[in-house]
């Protein structure tokens, strides 16, 4: 379990230093070959712990997935996980009152998520989140992703890898939950029976 970048002095977006608390990098087992991308560190959580989806209801939420796809041990939420993935944001600090970061910061902070998915270069990415999702569709696909509702839990297929949109723990639904779980079942045991897992 590691972050793979420990680059804690970036200053390009001064409403965000003036608000972080640290920067925040992705998290967990870099071997794994699968990524979920959130937006940003929350105030509560991340920002106070230096690990993303950790210690806030988002993090609560997507944790209880992971454990429910295998992908995490813990039966509880935890501030500590050992999950079986890798999990990062497109932003690495925590804007001012939780808004949403500007397009100017998220371009800003944009080569450290490349620099973490060349080195990881998964075969699973799960964009969570309209944010995520943009990043992530038009650096892989380079297309317009359109709505994250519309694309909730319908796999898009790049030659090589398997993106996974998901609504937002913050604001998905039950029946969303139930869908992206059932999805990526299958995706996951398929994985497992080529090695990839
Ligand atoms: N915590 C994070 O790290 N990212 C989010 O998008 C939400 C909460």
């Amino acid at each position: 379990m590691q972050h793979l970048i420990d680059n804690q002095s970036c200053v390009r977006c001064p409403a965000l230093v003036a608000n972080r608390s640290r920067i925040v990098h992705g998290y967990g087992d870099p071997s794994a070959r699968i990524v979920f991308i959130g937006e940003a560190p929350g105030q509560h959580g991340a920002d106070q712990t230096g690990i993303p989806f950790t210690h806030d209801r988002s993090g609560a939420r997507l944790q209880r997935m992971l454990t429910a796809l295998g992908l995490m041990n813990n039966s509880q939420p935890t501030e500590h996980p050992r999950w079986q993935c890798f999990v990062t944001n497109v932003v690495r600090c925590c804007p001012p009152e939780n808004r949403t970061p500007t397009r100017t910061e998220q371009i800003n902070c944009l080569p450290f998520l490349l620099d973490e998915l060349t080195q990881l270069n998964p075969y699973l990415i799960i964009p969570i989140g309209r944010l995520a999702l943009r990043a992530v569709v038009e650096y892989y696909l380079e297309t317009d992703p359109g709505s994250i509702r519309v694309a909730h839990a319908i796999p898009l297929r790049t030659n090589s890898r398997i993106i996974v949109p998901m609504v937002h723990p913050a604001r998905i639904s039950h029946a969303q939950i139930e869908a992206f779980i059932a999805v990526m079942q299958e995706i996951l045991d398929a994985m497992r029976k080529c090695g990839l897992l």
